[in-house]
């Protein structure tokens, strides 16, 4: 957010202020005040004019600025009330060279999950790309997607839903283990160093189980509407840290892990591995007893 949008917004927090105290503590002419209080008004932010002045008396549910004013980690954030793919308008933004940006939306007409599969994306999730290049090699982006999927836990714990992880990357929820979240992640790069890489997250927030595919549930089914805006900035600055910390992810993700100590059948490109899931070793490749040796895959499904 810009530095002075974010300067007034928290002068109106802790309002009451008037419109020429604020220009004169934020060295900015009155009219540019008065343009950053109804630029605010119009994203949705609830600011009062009273006879001391300006103060905010309530921020919207869900938007750009509302996320991005209390977001401790530096992303823009691109809001959309509907967009066919957060992910799709996410790689358009890498390709015109930007960094550092999370798109984020309420719907989306053509949400996609892994394996070319169609993503469900009613109005009310949290449906959000984070964009950026963070300083790993390409072999080691995985630990990217078990990241977001450490995050989303640690982000819906806070509204008191116990969540655990099957591996990579799906967050499930209940004794019959309904999806709650999904990770798309995707990535550019040379051989040393990547040079954009996304992390889709789709989570069932604020939105009706029967609107979802079978298998699914959303936080509304679980425990009635949450606050997105919260929820989405606990799970963006989680994120953060977690990508700023990649050799924190293993442990917090075997903590969560609902494939670790099961038997499990991966599907990958070439085969079918049949085994106990053992362990999980960086960047994120699962280890599988088979019981004519071990065997490890970086990538499939898993059931
Ligand atoms: C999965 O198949 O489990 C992954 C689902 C990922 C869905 C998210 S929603 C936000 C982002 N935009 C998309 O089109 N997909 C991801």
């Amino acid at each position: 957010m810009q530095e002075t949008r974010r300067a007034v917004l928290d002068a109106l927090a802790s309002g009451p202020v008037s419109g020429p105290e604020m220009a004169a503590d934020l060295d900015i002419s009155r009219t540019a005040v008065w343009k950053h209080v109804e630029a605010l008004r119009e994203a949705g932010f609830d600011i009062e004019s009273r006879e001391a002045g300006y103060a905010l008396a309530s921020s919207p549910e869900f938007g750009g600025l509302a996320v991005e004013y209390g977001l401790e980690a530096p992303y823009e954030i691109e809001f959309h009330e509907s967009i066919p793919s957060t992910n799709a308008r996410a790689r358009e933004r890498a390709e015109a060279g930007d960094r550092d940006v999370v798109v984020l939306a309420d719907e989306q007409t053509g949400g996609r999950g892994r394996l070319d599969r169609a993503w469900a994306s009613p109005s009310g999730g949290i449906w959000c790309s984070l964009l950026g290049s963070p300083d790993l090699p390409p072999a080691h982006a995985p630990i990217a997607t078990l990241a977001a999927a450490v995050a989303v836990v640690e982000a819906v714990e806070t509204v008191g839903v116990e969540a655990g992880i099957k591996w990579p990357n799906d967050v499930l929820v209940g004794e019959d283990e309904r999806k709650l979240a999904g990770i798309l992640t995707e990535m550019a790069g040379e051989h040393d160093r990547i040079d954009w890489l996304i992390v889709g997250i789709g989570l069932n927030a604020n939105v009706d189980p029967e609107a979802l595919p079978a298998g699914a549930t959303s936080l509304r089914a679980l425990v009635g509407d949450v606050d997105r805006r919260t929820l989405t900035q606990a799970l963006l600055d989680g994120l953060d840290d977690r990508l700023g910390a990649p050799d924190s992810v293993l442990e917090a993700w075997t903590d969560h892990s609902l494939t670790l100590g099961r038997r499990v059948r991966v599907e990958t490109q070439s085969e079918t591995i049949v085994g106990e899931a053992v362990d999980v070793a960086f960047p994120g490749t699962l280890v599988i007893e088979t019981g004519r040796g071990r065997r490890t895959v970086t990538a499939g499904d898993c059931e």
